[in-house]
């Protein structure tokens, strides 16, 4: 769904980047001139969490609200990272509210989410996928079946979502084959199979993260193209570096599973493509330049390496080490930089964050803003900037994600 919404806000155009083996992740940046001396990324994504709880949970609806504002029913793809943010706390209080909040969009007779709580047939399959990610950690934290079942059944959906001739299509019944719904639906599919051990979840990851890799990986850089129109054919030559994160992911856990080096290889390729300090995901300032609405994915998908392959293998050892620097530089920014210190709401570009952030910024950085910039302004509310649910969830997520490496 984010991708209609948003689709020019975050096209990240990574032509003509460059590769080179061996792969060597070095960090030499020196453009920070001030930083907080002290970050801990656990207690980040404590207070960054609970004050995301606390602006946007809303007792009376039950549901997330869209805006600190006043109540607005979000999209499901947000309410996934949100709920994803709220289950990562790993405190079962927050499973029944998180679990009944998505089930509002359920589509009953296609088993399907839809991306409004009209639950129509207006269905997404990447928010489905970030759906079931999120059953998948109720389950893991509270041991109900149902929540495993509700996974199950949003994976029934995607797969039926597979078209014909190769790829998960990208809205029901739709004529698109994105990236994002192949590397997160195998993602999910991964995840599907380690809770339940049907190998039918491990099979379709492969047949699906197989297909992107054979139709819409380019070969020159390793990374994603936006996806396959298939009723043209024509290949949208965008790349997003969610998309990137999220086959990290997926790379991750087949290769935890097969011990496969072709799926190790196929992460390293994709870590020294978006990971190694520079690249097309990296701003003049030596940061990643992606919105953090996006970035999470990112962090996730590294972590995930570093989780999953890190101690798996005496190569994927190295590398996470790398990784693990990489990540927390990365999120040490994010929380010196995109953080109002008097709300500590977070924002996802400097152009449009209100004046305590940007002039913080731009004392630190002589290079102009490292965010892609929005195409929108922040709205405001009663004066005041209105946050938003997913780039504050968002910002939990990747202190959670720097935690974790
Ligand atoms: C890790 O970074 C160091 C420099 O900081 C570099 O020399 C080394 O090659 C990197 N290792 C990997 C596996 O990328
Ligand atoms: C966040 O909320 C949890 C649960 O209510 C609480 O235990 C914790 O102390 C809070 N952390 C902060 C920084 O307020």
């Amino acid at each position: 769904m984010v991708l209609g919404q948003y689709f020019l806000s975050f096209v990240i155009l990574i032509l003509g980047a460059t590769t080179a083996a061996p792969i060597s992740l070095t960090y030499s940046y020196s453009s920070t001139k001030s930083s907080s001396s002290y970050f801990n990324a656990y207690s980040a994504f404590d207070s960054s969490f609970n004050s995301t709880w606390s602006i946007f949970w809303n007792y009376q609806e039950g549901s997330w609200s869209d805006s600190g504002c006043s109540y607005t029913s979000p999209v499901l793809w947000d309410s996934a990272v949100a709920g994803g943010a709220a289950l990562f706390t790993n405190n079962p209080y927050y499973v029944g509210y998180i679990t009944t909040q998505l089930s509002k969009y359920k589509n009953s007779a296609t088993g399907g989410y839809s991306s409004t709580t009209a639950a129509n047939t207006d269905i997404y399959t990447d928010d489905n996928a970030q759906t079931v990610w999120v059953f998948l950690d109720a389950y893991k934290l509270s041991g109900n079946d149902d929540y495993l079942n509700a996974a199950i059944g949003i994976m029934e959906f995607i797969q039926g979502q597979w078209y014909s001739e190769g790829g998960i299509r990208w809205s029901y019944n739709g004529e698109y084959l994105a990236s994002i719904s192949q590397t997160e639906g195998a993602l999910a599919a991964v995840r599907l199979y380690e809770a339940t051990g049907d190998e039918q979840w491990l099979s379709f990851s492969k047949q699906v993260i197989n297909w992107a890799i054979d139709n819409l990986q380019d070969p020159s850089d390793h990374l994603f193209y936006d996806g396959l129109q298939i009723n043209t054919g024509s290949i949208n030559k965008g790349k997003l570096s969610y998309t990137v994160g999220t086959a990290i992911s997926t790379f991750s856990y087949l290769y935890n599973i097969e011990k496969d080096e072709n799926w190790l290889e196929q992460a390293e390729l994709l870590i020294q493509a978006s990971a190694s300090g520079s690249g097309a995901l990296y701003g003049s300032n030596g940061y990643w330049n992606n919105q953090l609405k996006y970035s999470y994915l990112l962090f996730q998908g590294l972590a995930d390496f570093y989780n999953l392959v890190g101690i798996n293998s005496a190569k994927g050892w190295q590398l996470s080490q790398n990784i693990s620097s990489e990540i927390n530089r990365q999120a040490q920014y994010v929380f010196d930089y995109y953080q109002d210190g008097t709300t500590g709401n977070y924002y996802d570009d400097i152009s449009s964050a209100p004046p305590s952030v940007s002039s913080k910024y731009k004392e630190a950085f002589t290079t102009s803003s490292s965010s892609s910039s929005s195409s929108s302004s922040p709205g405001t509310c009663n004066g005041n900037y209105v946050p938003s649910l997913l780039t504050n969830s968002a910002a939990a997520r990747i202190f959670y994600e720097a935690w974790r490496v």
